[in-house]
């Protein structure tokens, strides 16, 4: 190894000079400096840094999910960097509680000082959006509001395959759901229709329920076993798809179910773990978006955002209006109890594993 003819300084290595020297008030330039503009800045930076490590560690994520077979090594790393990215997350989602030591009249001192500028234009935001897969927003708001530079960059990784959709192939092409002896959806047909009758018999017998009620539970219970209908229906399935009630493919919520339920069996627990983060990712954007959005009510009730947006009403849209993995939530609503699960045959337990993918 070399050894550097000037022996690495701790400010050089980190470009402490740039990085200190980079933040300057607004309100300053207009001779009426703003205190808690500081803050204003300091928070957003960190945020913008912690935006490019999460990038690092989405990119290698999605670098590893492209191989098929995606074999268990890999797929040990993605967890670990997918579990990086939430402790970040949990991080970030913190720091709102900083800047909501600024009071909305504190804020107001420098807001109209910030005017067309907007977190609309993080740039890192969205492509994190759209590398997870939540690029369908695009089409409601386009790169307008960016440089030209920007919106070409976000343009390319539009193109690019999301994560969303590299979990859906991956789920998509396990092999387990059915074997020579053992057809796994019929088994568990039988098993939710034994549930379902089991659960029409307690609302039957419930004597503490009057005859309008037992008819409201049984026809939300009729509900319920239509939901479960489209699992064995590929036709019925893209059918609530099209309405918007699936995102992921037929098969890719198939094999997410299979997991769920199987999941202790020794080589499903790291599949089961890495669809546990996923929803953990999913969890966490949520709650930002969530505290995000209630931070702009604070400090501007119902004014309209610096970025041109009706502000709180906007934020508050996109807590439910933008989950990415909203399908693996709703996948308890299909879960049956242990103890009604169809058992595995001896051959499929063998040969349970992801190394099937190979064939
Ligand atoms: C006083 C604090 C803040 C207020 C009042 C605020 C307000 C807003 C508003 C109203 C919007 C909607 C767009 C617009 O019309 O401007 C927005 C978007 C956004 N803000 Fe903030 N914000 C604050 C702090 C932050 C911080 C610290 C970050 C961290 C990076 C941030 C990131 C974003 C992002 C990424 C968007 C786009 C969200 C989307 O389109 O889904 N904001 N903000």
């Amino acid at each position: 190894m070399n050894t550097p003819a000037k022996p690495l300084y701790y400010g050089d290595y980190l470009k402490l000079s740039s990085l200190l020297n980079a933040q300057f008030p607004e309100s300053g330039r207009y001779g009426r400096e703003a205190h808690d503009e500081m803050l204003f800045i300091i928070t957003h930076q960190t945020y913008e840094l912690w935006f490019k490590q999460i990038l690092h560690e989405l990119l290698s994520v999605l670098e590893l999910f492209s191989a098929v077979p995606l074999d268990e090594k890999k797929l040990h790393v993605i967890v670990r960097r997918l579990d990086r990215i939430i402790r970040i997350q949990q991080v970030i989602n913190q720091q709102i509680g900083i800047l909501e030591t600024m009071t909305p009249l504190d804020f107001l001192d420098f807001r109209n000082f910030l005017v067309p500028a907007s977190g609309f234009q993080s740039r890192q935001f969205r492509e994190i959006e759209l590398r997870l897969g939540l690029s369908h927003h695009l089409k409601n708001f386009g790169f307008g509001r960016f440089t030209e530079e920007d919106r070409r960059h976000l343009e390319r990784v539009a193109k690019q395959p999301s994560l969303f959709e590299r979990v859906d192939a991956w789920l998509a092409r396990t092999p387990f759901l059915e074997s020579e002896d053992f057809s796994f959806w019929h088994s568990y047909r039988v098993a939710v229709a034994n549930m379902l009758a089991g659960d029409a018999d307690i609302i039957g017998n419930n004597p503490l329920l009057s005859e309008p009620e037992k008819a409201q539970q049984l026809a939300e219970l009729e509900a319920t076993r239509q939901s479960f209908a489209c699992l064995f229906d590929p036709q019925l399935y893209e059918q609530y798809r099209r309405q918007g009630n699936f995102q992921l493919s037929y098969k890719a919520t198939l094999a997410a179910l299979f997991i769920q339920l199987y999941r202790d069996e020794p080589l499903l627990q790291l599949p089961f773990r890495a669809l546990t983060r996923l929803m953990d990712l999913d969890e966490q954007l949520t709650h930002w978006r969530s505290s995000h959005a209630l931070m702009a009510q604070r400090m501007l009730g119902t004014k309209i955002g610096t970025g041109g947006s009706s502000g709180h009403d906007y934020l508050r849209s996109t807590v439910s209006g933008k989950r990415l993995f909203a399908d693996l939530f709703n996948l308890s609503t299909y879960l049956i109890p242990r103890s009604q699960l169809p058992a595995l045959p001896d051959s499929l337990q063998r040969n349970l594993g992801f190394q099937q993918e190979r064939h």
